[in-house]
């Protein structure tokens, strides 16, 4: 279920070597498209999505001096591109200011960062109150969501487990020094393995919290049902997932797919929730993403 082509070559080093600034972003105001960029993807979107061909738009993205734009060309939908994402740093040049500032995607990615990351700890004090905490991210990359708010929750490490999985653990050095930056290495555990068969990575594991933030737009619904089952058999009676849906609203999912092969699957709160209860979860929290692309749902098994 490898969501994305891996290719593995040199990737930017730039803004992923600072500190995990995004760590002490967490309470800025959420973001939403201003009248322009709203225009500007009503207007460009024709060109982008059918009038240039692809090949001519991936040379003109080739051209940029964005390390954001080369990873997504390199490792469409890897972490590191999200890492550029969350740091948003001064963008280099036009194409890297469109992606990062004005593409709705960047947007919503950061505010679903926020949002996912307040829940989280809100749910990690709650259940702090009962035992020792078990956390898990999956498809977690360096871990910026459940470390920031671990962090967050002002709890000390040793009540809580972190389990974060991923397919790829390339991602794990860096995600191993962002924690240890915090003091939270000791209670942060990387693991490699397939979410699919999580029961086999985790044998003895009974997660309060599951974290399953950036992976499912890329899953057909039976690859999710697949998943959330899985998922279900690690999870304790009670505990809770945090989770998304994905609407095209400004209609970029299909220059996504023609230019960076990423290939998105639209999923509304209404078909998110109805694949959950398919699956035995019950929707306790739904909090809209000031976009419209992402909505977040706390789902209690
Ligand atoms: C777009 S990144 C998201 C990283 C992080 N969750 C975030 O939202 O910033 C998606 C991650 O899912 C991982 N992934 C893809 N398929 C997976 C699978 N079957 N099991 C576990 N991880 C998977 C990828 O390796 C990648 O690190």
């Amino acid at each position: 279920m490898s969501i994305v082509p891996a290719m593995k070559t040199q990737s930017p080093q730039t803004s992923l070597e600072q500190p995990a600034a995004s760590d002490l972003r967490l309470f800025e105001p959420l973001e939403a498209p201003t009248l322009r960029q709203r225009f500007s993807c009503l207007i460009t979107n024709p060109f982008k999505n059918f009038l240039i061909p692809a090949s001519r738009l991936r040379r003109l993205m080739n051209r940029s001096r964005s390390p954001m734009i080369a990873e997504s060309l390199a490792r469409p939908g890897g972490w590191r591109a999200m890492e550029y994402v969350y740091d948003n740093v001064e963008p280099t040049d036009w194409l890297d200011r469109q992606a990062l500032r004005d593409n709705p995607l960047s947007l919503a990615a950061r505010n679903r960062r926020q949002i996912v990351t307040r829940l989280l700890t809100g749910l990690i004090v709650r259940y702090s109150a009962e035992s020792q905490v078990t956390i898990l991210g999956v498809g977690a990359g360096p871990g910026n969501h459940v470390r920031s708010a671990i962090l967050a929750s002002g709890l000390s490490p040793d009540r809580i487990r972190a389990y974060l999985m991923d397919l790829d653990d390339d991602a794990f050095e860096f995600g191993r020094k962002q924690a240890a930056k915090v003091g939270l290495a000791g209670c942060i555990r990387f693991l490699q393995g397939d979410a699919r068969h999580i029961r086999d990575v985790l044998p003895d594991v009974s997660a309060q919290i599951v974290k399953l933030i950036g992976l499912i737009e890329y899953l057909t619904d039976a690859q999710l049902v697949d998943l959330l089952q899985s998922l279900r058999g690690v999870m304790a009676p009670g505990g809770s997932l945090v989770t998304h849906g994905f609407n095209d609203v400004y209609g970029i999912r299909r220059f996504l797919a023609r230019v960076f092969n990423l290939r998105h699957q639209r999923r509304s709160l209404a078909q998110l929730t109805a694949i959950l209860e398919s699956t035995g979860f019950k929707i306790v929290q739904t909090v809209p993403e000031p976009t419209g692309i992402h909505p977040i749902v706390v789902a209690e098994r």
